[in-house]
């Protein structure tokens, strides 16, 4: 199953893409992950995106099109994936096309999911995260036992640079001027589902199951 998840930032994608990951059996691609593992290794496309994300600024096609092209032709790819922000622009919903028709192997399912705006911002600004990959805390939804300290390993939180209010409103401008209208590209294709993703995290994985029991 090829799926797309589609949203603004803070909506929820990563979150139910690792779920739908274990639950389906196929991997999540997260060009933000990629983007962020590029910039922590200092790589050349790293050192390009760096900036743009930074600013909460999309990074250019070119550069995110070929960082997907390349891990879509890993093995573990073969038997679908979950797209977890891409594509963010009508160049990259084309890029995609262009790439999967070359494999016979169209998007099964877009699930768009729908939050209203100041539910986003309020997610974003108090997320805190470990640098060692042990998981995410909120300020005031989920924080950890010791302020500013990873529960399992003691770490100092950190706080992704376009997390703080001007980012994420260049976030939000960039999902709505170059994102959004992608609901209508997917929609015309008849592959879109639109989850409400404002309730509890357990409500919108049974909502995202349902979607993509009724895709497959
Ligand atoms: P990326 O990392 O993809 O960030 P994003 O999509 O802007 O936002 P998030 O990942 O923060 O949101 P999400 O929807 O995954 O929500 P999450 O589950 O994390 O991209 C970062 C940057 O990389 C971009 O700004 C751009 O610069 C660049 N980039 C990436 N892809 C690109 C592309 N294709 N083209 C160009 N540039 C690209 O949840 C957020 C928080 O809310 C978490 O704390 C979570 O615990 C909480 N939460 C989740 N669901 C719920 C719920 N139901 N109730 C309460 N809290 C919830």
């Amino acid at each position: 199953m090829r799926v797309i998840f589609l949203g603004p930032p803070g909506a929820g994608k990563g979150t139910q893409a690792k779920r739908a990951q274990s639950a389906f059996g196929i991997p999540q691609l997260s060009t933000g992950d990629l983007l962020r593992a590029a910039v922590k290794e200092g790589t050349a496309l790293g050192k390009q995106a760096q900036g743009f994300m930074n600013a909460g600024k999309l990074v250019p096609d070119d550069l995110v099109v070929a960082l997907l092209a390349e891990r879509l032709r890993q093995a573990d790819c073969r038997s679908g994936f979950i797209l977890d922000g891409f594509p963010r622009t009508a160049g990259q919903a084309d890029a995609l096309e262009r790439e999967l028709k070359k494999h016979g192997a169209p998007i099964d399912a877009v699930i768009n999911f729908a939050v209203d705006a100041e539910r986003l911002v309020e997610r974003l600004v108090g997320r805190r995260i470990c640098p060692n990959g042990h998981g995410e805390y909120h300020l005031s939804f989920h924080p950890p036992k010791s302020p500013g300290q990873c529960d399992v390993c003691g770490a100092a939180l950190v706080h992704r640079p376009d997390d703080h209010e001007d980012q994420i409103r260049t976030r939000m401008e960039a999902y709505a001027r170059d994102t959004r209208p992608l609901i209508e590209f997917y929609g015309k294709r008849g592959v879109l589902h639109t989850v409400q993703a404002d309730g509890e995290i357990d409500a919108v994985t049974g909502e995202v199951k349902a979607a993509l029991e009724a895709a497959r």
